[in-house]
């Protein structure tokens, strides 16, 4: 029969920082069976729990699964999904898939870098808003294209984005 220390040590988590964020990962993993073939689920799973994946949750994770690190990182870098930064509250995707490619969605992104005063992959000071591309968020007919979240703007120009700016990223703000 299991004494009182026995029972509060089997619930503490077994990260030595004491985050309990660790404790739920470590339940995802268990659900997983430290399987390698559910790295990508275990890594959304985190990324849920810690906004991004930083260094030391990919290095718990590689060390639970018995992978290399650097295979974490190299599944981490591939998907668009994983940040290894921590991300505002809402992404802005600047679609550049063939079709906003051809209709001119860099100018669009540097447009928008330029009106929020940060470049491709970071967030503003509030940590609001943050800005990256992606392949196609299947709205090719409006390219070229944005999304926020499941909101997606078409048909834009570099001379709309000032207006953009001020009217529609005002909702997220
Ligand atoms: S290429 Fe931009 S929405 Fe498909």
């Amino acid at each position: 029969m299991m004494n009182e220390t026995q029972t509060i040590q089997s619930v503490v988590t077994t990260h030595p920082s004491g985050d309990a964020r660790f404790a739920s990962l470590d339940e995802t993993i268990a659900h997983y069976h430290a399987e390698p073939t559910a790295l990508i689920q275990i890594l959304h799973a985190a990324q849920q729990l810690f906004g991004y994946l930083g260094a030391d949750v990919l290095r718990y994770i590689a060390g639970k699964l018995k992978l290399p690190v650097a295979q974490v990182y190299g599944v981490v870098t591939f998907y668009h999904l994983f940040t290894l930064v921590p991300r505002g509250k809402h992404q802005i995707m600047v679609c550049r898939g063939t079709a906003c490619h051809v209709r001119g969605a860099q100018l669009l992104l540097d447009r928008l870098q330029q009106e929020l005063g940060i470049k491709e992959g970071e967030t503003t000071k509030d940590n609001l808003l943050s800005l990256h591309s992606a392949r196609c968020i299947g709205a090719c007919a409006m390219a070229p294209a944005i999304a926020i979240g499941d909101d997606v703007y078409g048909k834009l120009s570099p001379d709309k984005i000032p207006k953009f700016c001020q009217k529609e990223l005002k909702k997220y703000v």
